[in-house]
């Protein structure tokens, strides 16, 4: 039996990851070993996914894991998933501005997204696309769903960059740190020091205040560190297992508590806005949205993190009158 065909029989869970690029390919890595949903990956570029899709099934043995993968550059193949990554995009190269990168993005996810639900109209959406917040957006009004079932990441992996440098600073197990991150994603992020902690312990009562803000300043810039270092392209590997937390959270319906963007309805005094924000993940995506009482600073700093985001959307919307004048 072809790959293909074993796909379309299983019982298991199946996902769809919509770009075989880096993320595309440390999610499907990441989530194959997990052992419980099928995975179908597409790309427009020929033999990218197919290629990626079948090293990946070559590695099940190895590793132990029956996971079948297909790779396709349509979306026949993903109709019925229950969940769908959207990872497809292209990076800022240079000499392109923001908005010639926020314009080719948007082209992009609208596009998918359009096709991934018209055969897969039960799934939860997973934009990772950058600019994040401003492609959630995108892949929720061109999706049609409830707010529930369109998320964003990137608060998993930001706050995960917070984890990182605090144990790193304490030379304490990531494990025993819980970090919180408010905001978009971008260095106007927001991570709250007041709500993170070693052991229940809060990190203000374990660092100096200068050291706390260097932790912060880091993780705000926590995207750019990597590309600067591999100059070639961004992180992959955290975004990817950051992804899969979300993935299991939805189909294992753990019910995580975690930063996602979402988009607000009122919470944090924000309305139709997607901002990271602490939730409830399970089974059909977003379960509660988390609307914490914060300090005076840390509601402004939010709000400017916020105004990033409104910044992005409204950007979009003059793009989309302008081609709409022009037409
Ligand atoms: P990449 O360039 O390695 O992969 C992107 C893939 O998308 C390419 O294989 C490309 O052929 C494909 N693609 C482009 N247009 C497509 C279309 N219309 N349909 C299907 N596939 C299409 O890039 P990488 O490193 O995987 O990053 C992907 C995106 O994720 C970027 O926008 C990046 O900025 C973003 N990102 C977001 C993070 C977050 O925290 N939200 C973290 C890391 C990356
Ligand atoms: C990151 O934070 C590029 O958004 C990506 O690594």
């Amino acid at each position: 039996m072809n790959a293909t065909a074993a796909v379309q029989r299983t019982a298991r869970r199946k996902v769809t990851i919509v770009g075989a690029g880096m993320v595309g390919g440390a999610v499907a890595q990441i989530l194959a070993a997990k052992d419980y949903a099928d995975i179908v990956l597409v790309d427009i570029v020929e033999g990218l996914p197919q290629g990626k899709a079948l090293d990946l099934m070559q590695a099940g043995p190895v590793l132990g894991y029956d996971t079948r993968l297909i790779g396709a550059n349509d979306y026949a193949a993903t109709a019925d998933s229950d969940v769908v990554v959207i990872t497809s995009g292209i990076a800022r190269k240079p000499g392109m501005s923001r908005d010639d990168l926020l314009r080719t993005n948007m082209g992009i996810v609208r596009s998918v997204t359009e096709q991934v639900v018209a055969v897969s109209p039960s799934a939860v959406l997973i934009v990772v696309s950058n600019p994040l917040d401003a492609m959630c957006h995108v892949a929720f009004d061109a999706a049609g769903l409830p707010r529930e079932r369109v998320v964003g990441m990137a608060g998993v992996l930001d706050a995960a960059r917070f984890r990182t440098f605090i144990a790193m600073e304490l030379d304490v197990s990531v494990e025993d740190v819980s970090a919180f991150v408010l905001g978009g994603h971008g260095d106007t992020m927001v991570p709250l020091s007041r709500f993170s902690t070693v052991a229940g312990i809060p990190l203000p009562e374990l660092l100096p205040a200068d050291r706390v803000r260097a932790l912060e300043e880091r993780t705000a810039n926590g995207g750019a560190e990597i590309v600067s270092l591999l100059k070639t392209g961004s992180a992959y590997s955290a975004p990817g297992a950051s992804v899969v937390q979300m993935v299991d959270a939805i189909l294992l319906d753990k019910r995580r508590v975690l930063p996602v963007s979402v988009r607000l309805s009122g919470e944090y005094g924000l309305d139709g806005l997607y901002v990271g924000v602490p939730v409830k993940l399970g089974a059909g995506g977003v379960q509660r949205v988390f609307d914490l009482a914060l300090s005076e600073s840390e509601r402004a700093a939010l709000h400017r993190s916020a105004d990033a985001v409104r910044e992005l959307v409204a950007a979009m919307a003059e793009m989309e009158g302008a081609a709409a004048g022009s037409a």
